[in-house]
């Protein structure tokens, strides 16, 4: 039995996590924005909900994220972006997961290998970018990657064995992607919750600091 600690366990996927933890018998803690008041945009937040903590996590994954924010919306062209809209996508999709690894890291144990994993996207991928747009979003994204490949090397002064990643889901059926994939195909937050496990299960410690998409393939950053 691991022991898990899913931020966002209220989101499409992270609920789907979640139960797909549970259901192979896994020990999940979930902290969530509109179950505990765990913002991860304000460091307070985070600190309070994360400090109480006690135990040796074998993953800890941030779960949370969002394509709009109150200022926000896809952006089609450059006259569309505003300071506003591109500082809260920041504070959500990168800032966010970095400050909730500040003060989870000492929740991972040490004495065997322990993940830390965070949702990103591919469009967050500045090699694999062909249709331009998305600017805010894919921007906050590529630069998450960064915040998790730095920590990673950091990670292993302390903890030999983690495994510190980025992790494409796939395009799923979820809140966030309501407005957006139509036509796109997409799985179901329970697919692709099967899909990041079983990515999960087959990650080494040479592979920290990468960043995977859901069938376990190394995205370019
Ligand atoms: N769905 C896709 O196709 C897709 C594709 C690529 C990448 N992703 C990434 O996967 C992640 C999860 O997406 P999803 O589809 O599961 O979205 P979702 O269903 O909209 O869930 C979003 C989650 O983020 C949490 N959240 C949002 N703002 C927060 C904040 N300030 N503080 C704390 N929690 C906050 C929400 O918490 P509450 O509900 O508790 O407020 C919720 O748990 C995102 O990072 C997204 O970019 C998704």
């Amino acid at each position: 039995m691991k022991q898990i600690l899913i931020i966002g366990n209220t989101g499409g996927i992270g609920k789907a996590l979640e139960t797909a933890f549970k259901d192979r018998g896994d020990d999940v803690t979930g902290i969530s924005r509109s179950k505990d008041g765990f913002d991860i945009t304000d460091e307070a937040s985070v600190e309070r909900g994360l400090k109480p903590l006690e135990g040796n996590f074998d993953i800890v994954f941030v779960a949370t994220g969002a394509l709009t924010t109150p200022d926000t919306r896809p952006e089609k062209s450059l006259s569309q972006l505003s300071l506003k809209a591109m500082s809260q996508q920041f504070l959500l999709n990168a800032a966010g997961p970095a400050i909730v690894l500040k003060y989870s890291k000492t929740l991972l144990r040490k004495d065997a290998p322990s993940i830390f994993a965070a949702l990103s996207a591919r469009v967050g991928s500045i090699g694999d970018n062909r249709l331009g747009g998305w600017y805010s979003y894919r921007a906050a994204k590529a630069a998450l990657n960064q915040l998790i490949h730095s920590a990673s090397i950091e990670l292993k002064r302390t903890h030999p064995q983690s495994i510190c990643v980025a992790l494409h889901p796939g395009t799923v059926k979820t809140d966030l992607t309501d407005k957006y994939v139509s036509s796109h195909p997409a799985v179901t937050p329970d697919q692709a919750a099967i899909h990041l496990l079983s990515v999960l299960g087959q990650l080494t410690c040479e592979q920290s600091g990468l960043f995977f998409d859901w069938a376990g393939k190394q995205v370019e950053w």
